[in-house]
């Protein structure tokens, strides 16, 4: 068992968390410690709506930057801080605003269909938002409202993109972003892992590369994830995604095991270096000094909103 916190951060945090009239939304990658406090933990889509929702003052988002730039784009009247302005994310970060102007002025007659991970600016550029758990559905919707002939361009991540272009039959532009945690399994040593456990079943969320995915049994969202995991019949779960989803499930399923996937060095690379930026104390100062805050132009703020509301009308 870790140290329990000190008594008096607890109290510190209610205290503070009555003081400024909010709520602690926490993504399933936060450390256990951090879930445990949160008012809300659930899978990006989840958030988005929970903090668009909310009636709180001030949102306190335990995640990573893009995430929390959607909430205040989906509720302008609530503050919403951080624990740590450096939490971004490698799939964000690997689609600059400049670059996809460029790409899309080439292609003008691409519909953009832009997932949540990516920043403020570039879902300005898009014409619909998807998540990893309604990006099919949302795909699925652009070819019945434009037809199946709509060129697509799909951005930041291939991964996703090229499992959606499979699901639906979509051939999709792909911009080519990757995420530093999901692209790091290994696949030797995931078929070594199953040789060992013969019973388990090996489950993955769509941001693993290929080789992965079709050895895979279930493929959802974190919070898909969670579900199939507690309904199964099945006792033994290799877990390809971020480890911290890890907690909820040994929560909602104690009888089960929950192995996590390995990465491909000997290493923490299955941790997500951003998400894990944020700890209790820097929640606690967040509160306390009301910052950092989420700050943007009323201008990109409602260019941003327009696909995100779509991808929320839609799903
Ligand atoms: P979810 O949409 O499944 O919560 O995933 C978010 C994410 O960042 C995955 O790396
Ligand atoms: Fe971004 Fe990957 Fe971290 Fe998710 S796990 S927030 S996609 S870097």
């Amino acid at each position: 068992m870790p140290p329990r916190k000190s008594e008096d951060l607890f109290a510190e945090l209610d205290r503070l968390k009555k003081e400024k009239n909010a709520v602690i939304l926490a993504h399933y990658y936060q450390n256990p410690d951090i879930q445990d406090v949160a008012d809300f933990v659930g899978d990006s889509l989840e958030l988005a709506r929970a903090a668009q929702r909310s009636k709180a003052k001030t949102i306190l988002f335990a995640g990573v930057h893009f995430m929390a730039e959607g909430a205040k784009i989906l509720n302008p009247e609530a503050k919403v801080l951080m624990p740590d302005l450096r939490a971004g994310c490698s799939l964000s970060d690997s689609c600059p605003p400049d670059a996809f102007a460029k790409l899309r002025e080439k292609h003008p007659d691409h519909f953009v269909v832009s997932y949540i991970n990516c920043s403020a600016a570039i879902k300005a550029q898009s014409d619909v938002i998807c998540t990893s758990s309604n990006a099919v559905k949302i795909v699925d919707r652009v070819k019945k409202e434009f037809g199946s002939d709509q060129k697509i361009l799909f951005a930041p991540d291939r991964n996703l993109g090229a499992y959606v272009s499979k699901m639906t039959g979509q051939p999709m532009m792909l911009w080519q972003g990757t995420c530093i945690v999901h692209e790091t399994f290994s696949q030797r040593k995931i078929i070594e892992l199953q040789t060992q456990h013969p019973d388990a079943e090996l489950i993955a969320h769509p941001e693993c590369e290929k080789e992965i995915l079709e050895k895979a049994e279930f493929i959802g969202s974190t919070s898909a994830l969670l579900k199939y995991a507690v309904e199964s019949s099945k006792k033994k779960f290799i877990v390809a995604t971020e480890e911290g989803i890890l907690h909820q499930m040994k929560k909602k399923a104690p009888e089960k095991e929950f192995i996590p996937a390995p990465p491909n060095k000997n290493c923490a690379c299955n941790e997500c270096p951003f998400m894990k930026l944020n700890t209790l104390e820097k929640i606690v100062a967040a509160l306390r000094d009301e910052t950092p805050e989420i700050q943007m132009s009323e201008d990109l703020r409602q260019r941003a909103l327009k696909p995100l509301q779509r991808m929320l009308d839609w799903s």
